[in-house]
């Protein structure tokens, strides 16, 4: 089954978004594996955005995704990597659509709220980066014949 990273940053956490956006997650039926609260340091910021690096932006993303406590989770399911994306919305809130994460709660480009992984390779790399293995957990879903 397909997996992906999900990052609630550091502003979903501050402005206390943490249970509506997971909650738009399960109702749309991906399973959650696993889930941490981290204090990203500034070594584990720059891995994973490593291909940002040299961006005008670059040095103040990594200060905002510092700044505070992120919610990590590992979410799997049909097609996760894509489905994730689209409950995401575009990168700048200003033009992401209503009804989505980021269509729904903010204009920044930068504090845009929650991180997906962009591609399956890249969704095993940095599950890798935030998890160690044994803190996914496996099991079986009760409904997953009806959502799967
Ligand atoms: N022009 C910009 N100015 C400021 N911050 C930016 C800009 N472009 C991107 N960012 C920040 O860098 C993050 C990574 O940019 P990327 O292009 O990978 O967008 P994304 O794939 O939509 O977001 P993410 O990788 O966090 O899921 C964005 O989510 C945003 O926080
Ligand atoms: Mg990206």
């Amino acid at each position: 089954m397909q997996k992906t990273l999900v990052l609630l940053k550091p502003d979903a956490v501050q402005r206390r978004l943490v249970g509506e956006i997971i909650g738009r997650f399960e109702r749309k039926g991906l399973r959650l594996v696993a889930l941490k609260m981290v204090q990203a340091s500034r070594e584990l910021a720059e891995r994973h955005y490593a291909v940002h690096r040299g961006k005008p932006f670059y040095e103040s993303l990594l200060a905002f995704l510092t700044s505070g406590p992120t919610v990590a989770m590992v979410w799997e399911g049909r097609e996760a990597v894509s489905v994730a994306r689209l409950l995401m919305g575009l990168t700048d809130g200003a033009r992401s659509a209503p009804g989505t994460i980021r269509g729904d709660f903010g204009l920044s480009v930068q504090n845009n709220l929650i991180h997906g992984s962009d591609s399956p390779e890249n969704a095993e790399a940095e599950i890798a980066l935030w998890f160690h293995p044994e803190e996914l957990v496996h099991y079986t879903s009760s409904d997953a014949a009806w959502i799967g």
